[in-house]
């Protein structure tokens, strides 16, 4: 009998592919809305396999109801929306989408950078609104890259593929990371680590590139926010719930940092109230990855790891690896 996969939004054809090779067949969620709790609840009753998405959350009672349940694969690189120890608990393998999606992501950060240093988003708005009268020496002067200090929290694969990008741009690259990179890995991106308020404090721009957990929710909270210099920007291409973002409202509104760009937000696709209201924050709706390259390569890694846990394999990518223990 075919195995029963439960996709929670269609994906991209490469992993449609390989699952229909691989004796699967597929149930999609279609919808351009999440796959609504009922649903899911119905579904997973008699899947083998879930292709999730990282707005799904996945735990108890959910995984109870899931009792063929044998891999949930997410697509992301990230799986703070998952309950791994519930998983792990119930032999349920879970699977993620590292690597594939870094340079995309790196791509994105950097896209967000020059956005904020060079006002483009805001310009943009300016131009369609009529408003461009000519040109003016000060029209949307913003800040340049060169010389400038990335701070970057979160030194893993995509921390560094955005230290090399902003290594090309003259930046200087300071790091806070939970452990130290190995020399030979920090030296060609002239990268030097120091504690996480040292970085906050020097950083013209501070970008996130770290999984979320409870333990960092609001990261950047009141406190860290005020350390930050009064012409810095703040980069989030991770998870929102890093940010208190209410706080860095209040700060963008006062003055007290410069800007942010925003690729993820603490309630998605909820934005705290008056968000949009201001006028040196970029918004982007959650594109790290959204290169047709990435997401198809996800999309073929997902329905990789779904083949090989249901042959009875231990997948490439798995994030609790105990199952197989
Ligand atoms: C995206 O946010 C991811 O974790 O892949
Ligand atoms: C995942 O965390 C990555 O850096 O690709």
């Amino acid at each position: 009998m075919a195995f029963k996969v439960l996709i929670t939004k269609k994906i991209p054809e490469q992993g449609m592919i390989i699952l229909r090779q691989n004796d699967c067949e597929s149930v999609v969620h279609e919808s351009y809305r999440p796959i609504s709790r009922q649903r899911f609840m119905t579904e997973i009753k008699d899947s083998d396999a879930v292709i999730s998405m990282l707005n799904n959350r996945i735990a108890e009672p959910l995984l109870d109801l899931g009792q063929k349940l044998k891999v949930v694969a997410n697509l992301a690189a990230g799986t703070d929306n998952i309950d791994i120890q519930a998983c792990t608990e119930r032999g349920v393998a879970v699977t993620n989408t590292p690597g594939v999606l870094t340079e995309a992501t790196a791509d994105l950060t950097l896209a967000l950078i020059l956005s904020a240093a060079r006002r483009v988003v805001e310009a943009d708005r300016y131009l369609r609104e009529g408003r461009f009268s000519g040109w003016d020496p000060l029209l949307f002067t913003g800040s340049s890259l060169s010389g400038k200090t990335l701070g970057i929290i979160g030194m893993g694969k995509i921390g560094q593929a955005v230290a090399k990008r902003a290594l090309s741009f003259d930046m200087k690259i300071i790091y806070h990371n939970r452990s130290p990179l190995p020399e030979d890995v920090a030296a060609p991106l002239e990268a030097e680590y120091l504690p996480l308020d040292d970085l906050i404090q020097k950083a013209d721009f501070l970008s996130l590139h770290l999984p979320y957990s409870p333990e960092v929710h609001h990261l950047i909270d009141k406190e860290k926010l005020e350390m930050m210099k009064p012409d810095a920007y703040l980069i989030n291409t991770a998870r929102g719930g890093h940010v208190d973002e209410k706080s860095l409202i209040k700060h963008l509104k006062a003055g007290h940092i410069q800007g942010a760009a925003l690729d993820v937000f603490e309630r998605e696709p909820l934005l705290a109230p008056g968000l949009t209201d201001l006028d040196n924050v970029t918004l982007l709706p959650h594109l790290g990855s959204a290169t047709k390259e990435a997401r198809s390569a996800m999309a073929k890694m997902a329905a990789e790891s779904v083949c090989a846990v249901l042959a009875g394999e231990k997948p490439q990518n798995i994030v609790n690896p105990e199952v197989y223990e």
